[in-house]
């Protein structure tokens, strides 16, 4: 009896003890827990680079707009500045990445704050940012730098601690395989066995990724794509199991339903808490993700701008992924340097607030001025965004207690602040010149002992 006992334990242990295996269906992988490192990363840099980025023209969807939908403004562009019958493919041997430093970009996102980094390893146009066996002639090692861009730019953030995400498009436009399917009504898989999947088993094999940004699944439900087996494989038997994260593009009507944490739109940005991690992913150029060298101040996102949607967005529980688009030559602009770089700085002030933070129990308020709530062991933090006039932030939800104390990141000493039965808890900002300041916008509470 005992010793049927002690083999209960002992198996019962066992089960305990072995790995949980997922099965390539939906419930099984939505069941994952995400790893915690990216709930606490909060903040990281998107990165579009690619033979787009040679004409460097409208935006990173130049092929399409040329040559999938036409539109008359392409057609000119290039009547008026290139050769007749230069082909997309011409522009190739023109991204150089001559002055790519990788060492320089990561020490850029580093000063950034960010705590991980995305790159496009292969956009729709389906020219990979690796040497990638399956696209021939169509790599960054056989044409145009003759680098393995994927592979220098992990080694550069890696050294800074940096974690390294890939994006990687499941669609591209015109490959042929791709156009067969697509004539097949996507009955057929050459392009999935061909191109997709060995590819992405090459990227997760190579450069054991932090992360996969997946795109272009729009077009085909997942089981063209063969998601599910990727992503059972990739939680089960790949060399990132462990830590690896993936967003939700995976098929047809996944996005915001299925996968790792949700990315729903480009620059979805939800009013209230969702129950599921999600991240903002948003470009300093609004109005496109590569570089363009026809960019204005116009469409160029305002330092307060980032800064408030990077407070709101982890308020809300979600992370931050913003966008920055190289040159051809591997050069990031001074514009897209600056704003990185303002977000640095309010961030060596703020980031108590921000980096491993959680949703409070409440996610805003605004009165005379806009605040976010974040919180930390047990500490709360309050972002108010503009200035008030009489100098006092009054927050209706803590629930001061006798020990309570207030204090704003980046400057030493206690506030002073009184409880109102009506009006919440005041409190009196120090009257200081802007140069004392900490920080320009948006300025951080800290409230211990509250409710
Ligand atoms: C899709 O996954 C199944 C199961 O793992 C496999 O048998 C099949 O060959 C895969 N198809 C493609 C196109 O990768
Ligand atoms: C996705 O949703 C649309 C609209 O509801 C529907 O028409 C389509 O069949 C769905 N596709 C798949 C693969 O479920
Ligand atoms: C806004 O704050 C003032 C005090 O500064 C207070 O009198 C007023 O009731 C507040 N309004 C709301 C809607 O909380
Ligand atoms: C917050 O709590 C974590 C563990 O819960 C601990 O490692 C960390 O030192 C704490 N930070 C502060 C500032 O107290």
């Amino acid at each position: 009896m005992l010793l049927l006992l002690l083999l209960l334990v002992a198996a019962a242990q066992a089960v305990a003890l072995a790995p949980r295996r997922f099965t390539p269906d939906w419930q099984s992988l939505d069941s994952r827990p995400l790893p915690s490192w990216f709930d606490e990363a909060k903040f990281g840099v998107f990165v579009h680079w690619g033979v787009f980025s040679v004409p460097a023209w409208g935006s990173e969807w130049f092929w399409w707009h040329w040559k999938g939908d036409q539109m008359p403004a392409y057609q000119r562009f290039m009547t008026e500045n290139y050769p007749p019958g230069f082909s997309y493919a011409d522009f190739a041997p023109q991204f150089t990445a001559r002055f790519f430093h990788p060492d320089q970009w990561a020490e850029l996102f580093q000063a950034a704050g960010a705590k991980y980094v995305v790159l496009t390893t292969k956009h729709h146009e389906g020219f990979t940012n690796w040497p990638s066996p399956v696209s021939w002639n169509w790599n960054s090692k056989d044409v145009g730098p003759h680098r393995d861009l994927v592979g220098e730019l992990g080694a550069a953030v890696r050294k800074r601690k940096i974690r390294y995400g890939l994006y990687h498009s499941l669609l591209e436009w015109f490959h042929p395989l791709y156009l067969l399917d697509k004539k097949n009504g996507f009955k057929t898989q050459h392009f999935v066995r061909a191109k997709t999947m060995p590819e992405l088993y090459d990227l997760v094999k190579s450069y054991k990724p932090d992360l996969i940004w997946s795109d272009g699944e729009w077009e085909c439900p997942d089981t063209y794509w063969n998601s599910t087996s990727f992503l059972a494989w990739l939680y089960n038997d790949s060399p990132v199991k462990d830590e690896v994260i993936v967003n939700d593009r995976w098929g047809q009507n996944c996005s915001c339903h299925h996968g790792g944490y949700y990315n729903c739109q480009d620059k979805y940005k939800p009013q209230s808490l969702p129950d599921h991690k999600w991240e903002m992913c948003t470009s300093v150029d609004r109005a496109s993700w590569g570089y363009r060298r026809d960019m204005t101040m116009s469409t160029i996102a305002k330092e307060n701008e980032i800064i408030e949607e990077l407070v709101q967005t982890v308020s809300l529980g979600g992370n931050y992924l913003l966008n920055i688009g190289p040159t051809k030559d591997g050069l990031i602009v001074p514009i897209f340097q600056e704003r990185l770089l303002a977000v640095g700085k309010w961030l060596q002030i703020n980031g108590e607030a921000i980096y491993a933070s959680k949703p409070w129990r409440v996610q805003s308020e605004k009165n005379k001025t806009v605040v976010w709530y974040t919180t930390k062991n047990a500490t709360v933090y309050a972002t108010f965004l503009y200035w008030p006039e009489n100098g006092i932030v009054n927050l209706k939800s803590p629930k001061t207690t006798s020990a309570t104390k207030i204090t704003m990141l980046g400057l030493e000493g206690d506030l002073s602040w009184t409880q109102d039965p009506l009006e919440g808890v005041l409190i009196s900002l120090p009257q200081l010149p802007p140069t004392v300041l900490p920080v320009e916008f948006a300025w951080t509470l800290k409230l211990t002992k509250v409710n």
